[in-house]
């Protein structure tokens, strides 16, 4: 496998060409953007961090019947990815009220609800990423109603392999983001983006810490140890 050109930078992460059409070399930088990229810092060893945490996220996915753009891990920041078409949406799903939604609901960051939420936003920078419905979805041809119930029954699938996995690393599962592509080999809906702190809200459940974003966003400190806190239990767990 031969690595080609940058074909796209983004904040947090590059995507290289390689040799084969229906592949790309993700890499994860140092850098960390919050609050629709008000907010910026570099932090030595992240981009590592989220790259393994990541891989063992999407693989252990792959493992359980989602399909994922993950292939293989090529190196300390850098991942062997299948090539997808972007769908510009964000499905988020949510465990337990924090971030936003408190406010957006009028409740108290914490609140446990019984139900599982599952929020879309469309993912686009000048918009601020709002919050649509699949009608909007729709409307905007990014997705047909069939897509759109795939994509969700995805994410509730993906909430309820990765929350006991988190569990067992006394890690709950607040919320995450997911993003989706077309696989340009197959056609297929997969997985396309990370799965890491950068993307949950992850808080210890023995004692209630942040290790996830939200230590950078809040400016709480120990971020990169955070995110090593995280990926050590889930070696843990994994093995
Ligand atoms: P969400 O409730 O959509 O927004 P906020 O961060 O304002 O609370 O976020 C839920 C989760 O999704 C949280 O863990 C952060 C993650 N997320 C991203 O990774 N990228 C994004 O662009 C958005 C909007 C959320």
């Amino acid at each position: 496998m031969i690595k080609g050109e940058l074909i796209f930078e983004g904040n947090e992460k590059q995507v290289f060409a390689t040799d084969n059409p229906d592949q790309v070399i993700f890499r994860y930088k140092d850098v960390t953007v919050a609050y629709n990229n008000v907010k910026r810092a570099r932090f030595i060893g992240k981009g590592a961090l989220d790259n393994q945490i990541s891989a063992i996220l999407l693989n252990y996915l792959n493992e359980n019947g989602v399909e994922t753009h993950y292939v293989s891990t090529l190196g300390e920041k850098e991942q062997l990815c299948r090539k997808i078409e972007i769908i510009p949406l964000q499905v988020v799903v949510h465990n337990r009220i924090a971030g936003s939604l408190a406010a957006r609901l009028g409740v108290e960051e914490g609140y446990r609800h019984p139900n599982t939420i599952v929020d879309l936003r469309y993912n686009n920078d000048e918009l601020e990423d709002p919050f649509i419905n699949r009608d909007h979805a729709v409307a905007l041809g990014l997705a047909t109603y069939q897509e759109l119930d795939g994509m969700y029954n995805i994410a509730r699938k993906v909430n309820d392999l990765l929350k006991p996995l988190f569990h067992k690393a006394g890690i709950e599962l607040v919320d995450m983001k997911i993003e989706f592509g077309r696989a340009s080999d197959t056609g297929s809906i997969i997985i396309s983006d990370e799965i890491s702190p950068d993307t949950c809200r992850l808080w210890d459940e023995a004692t209630g810490e942040r290790l996830d974003k939200d230590r950078f966003r809040l400016d709480l400190s120990r971020v990169v140890e955070s995110y090593r806190t995280v990926l050590d239990r889930l070696k843990k767990v994994i093995n």
